[in-house]
Formats: structure tokens, C-alpha cells, sequence
């Protein structure tokens, strides 16, 4: 019997024996006196199919074009496989080549790609091993985030991308215009006003926040800041929860059982593809997520984290004091050296956060909270948010913000204002952090950085 929609994750479930058909693309072939091996591929599973292919049976016409990066279809019989590596083995009884790949030209070879060039050929790339691997990952990652808020009564709210707030308040934002080049009247653009791609969908989740009590956005992010780093994106994805009735406390608890929660469900459904990152890319992840997973984060206050900085008798770049925002040598070294695990650090000097953050009874700090991880630096920021119109609209002033743009984010502590709070987690930082991965560019399937948006 023939199931012709079987995934090469479904055949290897299949019993001995069984005739089955399966689809993808040549991985690696192997020649030797007439007998074949094709290593097969579909992207279901990080496990290749060994296909046997005898020349006697598989006319030549066909067996010639099973090259590397070759599409092809095979019927046969699901055997024991002698070979280590791997348990069975479909001996083919039919091959049919859906696309040839001219060997000569086919970027992808067997042999080791460096991540920079196999960024060049991003449209091969996911064929690799590697990709295979990151974006499995990065499909149950955002699986699970979903199911953790879900299933905890959070609403899914959808957030414009095109925006005339900033809402972190810091200018990095990419405009959106359709005017031609030059001098230009915002009145006459197309939304009559200047607009901009969303650097968050914070202050529409707060709107949704106030009625729906707790809701999440996971979407897209943009960000023109001019940042060329391993950390990076110019477009990324974020995962932004807000919660009524909600403290600081009650975010810091939140985002370490949401942490927890989408490290156990990528441990429990992507084994052998952490196994390979394990393998090849950073033999220390498993262990980190298995740890993290089952231990309490730290917590310390920004106060509390430049104390230890100062007395750690280091010779910073960026010297550690009251009041300077933490570099990202100094959140390694708190989570890498002092901690050894996530730290989460609050209260952070008014003066380096953002406007809508709560300011605390010190005048000084406010509510803040970034999620610091080991390797990766800032993995979540978030804060309890300022819910008091007379000190919010006292802030947006004194931070010389366009109190017009922020008419509607008033009115929110005008009618029915409620504490509140919220994060956001930068789903790329978190994919570095599960696969062990190095370079942000690598983990989401067409980065855009400056200078760079190929695809
Ligand atoms: O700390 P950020 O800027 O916080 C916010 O945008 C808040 N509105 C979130 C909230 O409270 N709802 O960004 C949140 C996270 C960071 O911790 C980081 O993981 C990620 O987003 N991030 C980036 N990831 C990749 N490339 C960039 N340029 C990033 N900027 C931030
Ligand atoms: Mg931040």
C-alpha cells in the first residue's frame, strides 16, 4: 500500500516491510559497484532516509540525474538497514526526478559551508543540515510560545506595524513614505502625517490590555538603529504579553515560567535537532537548557548589579557606575561568571529607560526588568507600567516627547486606568540562546541588517 502524503518522519514509524513513497531532496550520494546510497531529505525530520538504489533495478536515465540538491520521488520497501547510522532503509523499486541539479554548479556541496556563505545562498541554505535544524526549532519555539498564553486565557491581538507613535521613544525608526525623494510636507503623504514601522506593539497591547485583561502580540519588529552586531536585527520578531492587574513581580514571575515553559516544550519536541546543535555548534546547550529549565532564576536590582560591577575589580570598556546603562560585557559577566544562569535585573535609573515605565516612590528608578541569559546578554525587556496620568504626562514632557501623539495613550490613564505590566522577548535572541547559534543572522530565514536585505 502506497500513502503518497507520507512525511520521512511518518515512514520511519512505518513496519518493516511496508511499501512506501517517499519525497524530498538528495542530501549526499554514495557510489559503489552497482549499488547506490542517497541520503534523502524532506524537511520533517533531522534523520536523512537512506534510500538503496541497485543499478539493475533504476534505469540509468533517472539514477544519472540523483545528484546532490536533486529533487526526487522513490517508491520501494521499508528494510532493516545493515549500515550504521541508521535502523532502516528503503530499497527502491521506482525513481522518479522531479528536478535535477547540475552537480558542477550546485552551491551546496557535502563539505563544510561557513555561515557567512551559506547567508549568501539563503535560498539553499534551509537545505542544509544546520537550517534544517534552526528551523524546526523556530517553528515549535513559536508554537509554544502560543500554546504557554493560550492555554493561560492570554488574547492573541494583532498590532499595526504601521505606526505614527514611537514607542519606545528613541528614534530608531524606519519611515514609511510615499513621497517621492526631497524636501517633503507630512500633510500630504499618504496617511497625511508622518508614519513609521513599529519598533513594538507595546502601547496597542496596553489598549487591549484594558479590556481583555491579558493579551499577547507576537509579530514582527522593526528597528533602524545602526547596530552591526551578532545580536542585531534591523527586522525581528517579538513577543510582547501585557497583563492588567499586574505588579512588577508579577512579570518577573511570568517571564521566567514562560522562559521555562518554551525550553521544556523545544526540549520534549525537538531532540534530535538540539542533539546536532549539541554536536556541532555549542556542546554545552543541552546541558544549559536542562539546567535553566529546572532552576530559579536570580533577581537583583540595577542598584544591587552596578555594586557588583564595581567591586568586581574588572577593567571595563564602558565603566560600571550608577546611572550608565549596563554594557553587554557587564551582562555577561553577571550571568556567565557571577550567576551562571539567567539574571533578572530591575529598577532600573529612570533616566535610561523608557517614558512609559513606572517611576517608584525614589523619584530615581522605575519598574523596569531585562532578562539577562547567558551568552546571549538582554533576552526580554519589559516594566509595570506608569498608570498615573499626572506622572505619565509628566514624563512624556520632560522626555520632550510629541504630547499629540500620545493623546490616546493618556486617555488610557484617564479612563479606567488599571496597574499593569508587560514584556517583550526578542524571538531571535531566544533562538540563539535554545540552538547555541552565534550569529543572529542565522537564526531568522532573511535577515535584514544594515546594508543587507537579500531575498
Ligand atoms: O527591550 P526592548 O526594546 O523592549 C520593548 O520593545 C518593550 N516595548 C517590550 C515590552 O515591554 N512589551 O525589546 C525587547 C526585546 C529585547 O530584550 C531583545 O530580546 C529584542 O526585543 N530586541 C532585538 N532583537 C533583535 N534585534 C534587535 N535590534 C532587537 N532589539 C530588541
Ligand atoms: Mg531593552
Amino acid at each position: 500500500m502506497i500513502d503518497p502524503t507520507a512525511y520521512i518522519r511518518d515512514i520511519f514509524t512505518k513496519p518493516l516491510g511496508a511499501q512506501v513513497t517517499a519525497h524530498g531532496w538528495v542530501k549526499t550520494r554514495r557510489d559503489s559497484k552497482g549499488i547506490h546510497f542517497i541520503q534523502l531529505n524532506d524537511g520533517s525530520t533531522f534523520q536523512d532516509l537512506q534510500v538503496v538504489i541497485e543499478s539493475a533495478i533504476i534505469p540509468e536515465s533517472a539514477l544519472s540525474q540523483a545528484t546532490n540538491g536533486a529533487c526526487v520521488r522513490v517508491t520501494g520497501e521499508l528494510i532493516a538497514s545493515p549500515g550504521s547510522g541508521q535502523s532502516v532503509e528503503l530499497k527502491a523499486s521506482e525513481l522518479q526526478v522531479y528536478g535535477p541539479a547540475d552537480p558542477a554548479t550546485y552551491p551546496l556541496q557535502k563539505k563544510g559551508h561557513t555561515m557567512e556563505f551559506l547567508r549568501e545562498i539563503a535560498h539553499l541554505r534551509v537545505r542544509s543540515n544546520t537550517f534544517g535544524a534552526v528551523f524546526r526549532v523556530r517553528n515549535a519555539l513559536s508554537f509554544a510560545i502560543h500554546k504557554f498564553f493560550q492555554d493561560r486565557g492570554f488574547l492573541y491581538v494583532h498590532t499595526p506595524l504601521i505606526t505614527a507613535s514611537d514607542a519606545e521613544g528613541a528614534g530608531a525608526m524606519f519611515r514609511v513614505t510615499t513621497l517621492p525623494p526631497g524636501p517633503a510636507n507630512p500633510a500630504e503623504d499618504f496617511f497625511g502625517r508622518n508614519t513609521y514601522l513599529a519598533v513594538s506593539g507595546q502601547l496597542e497591547a496596553e489598549i487591549f490590555a484594558l479590556a481583555f485583561t491579558n493579551v499577547y502580540t507576537f509579530g514582527p519588529t522593526f528597528r533602524a538603529e545602526n547596530s552591526n552586531t551578532p545580536r542585531h536585527l534591523a527586522e525581528f520578531w517579538m513577543v510582547e504579553p501585557e497583563m492588567a492587574f499586574c505588579d512588577l513581580d508579577g512579570n518577573r514571575k511570568l517571564a521566567e515560567e514562560f522562559l521555562k515553559s518554551i525550553i521544556g516544550y523545544v526540549l520534549d519536541h525537538c531532540r534530535p535537532d538540539l542533539e546536532f546543535f549539541n554536536k556541532r555548534i555549542d556542546n554545552t546547550v543541552l546541558a544549559t537548557l536542562e539546567h535553566v529549565a529546572a532552576s530559579a532564576f536570580e533577581h537583583v536590582t540595577y542598584t544591587e548589579a552596578v555594586a557588583l560591577l564595581e567591586k568586581s575589580g574588572r577593567a571595563w570598556e564602558f565603566p560600571a557606575h550608577w546611572g550608565a546603562d549596563l554594557q553587554s560585557e557587564h551582562e555577561r559577566y553577571l550571568t556567565e561568571e557571577v550567576f551562571k544562569k539567567p539574571v533578572i535585573v530591575t529598577d532600573y535609573p529612570a533616566e535610561i529607560k523608557a517614558f512609559y515605565m513606572r517611576l517608584n516612590d525614589d523619584g530615581k528608578t522605575v519598574r523596569a526588568m531585562d532578562v539577562l541569559a547567558p551568552r546571549i546578554g538582554e533576552i526580554i525587556g519589559g516594566s509595570q507600567r506608569e498608570e498615573r496620568y499626572d506622572v505619565l504626562s509628566e514624563k512624556i514632557r520632560a522626555k520632550g516627547l510629541p504630547e499629540e501623539s500620545y493623546k490616546w495613550y493618556l486617555d488610557l490613564r484617564k479612563y479606567g486606568t488599571a496597574p499593569h505590566a508587560g514584556f517583550g522577548l526578542g524571538l531571535e535572541r531566544m533562538m540563539m540562546y535554545l540552538t547555541g547559534m552565534k550569529n543572529i543572522r542565522d537564526v531568522i530565514p532573511f535577515p535584514r541588517t544594515p546594508g543587507s536585505a537579500e531575498f
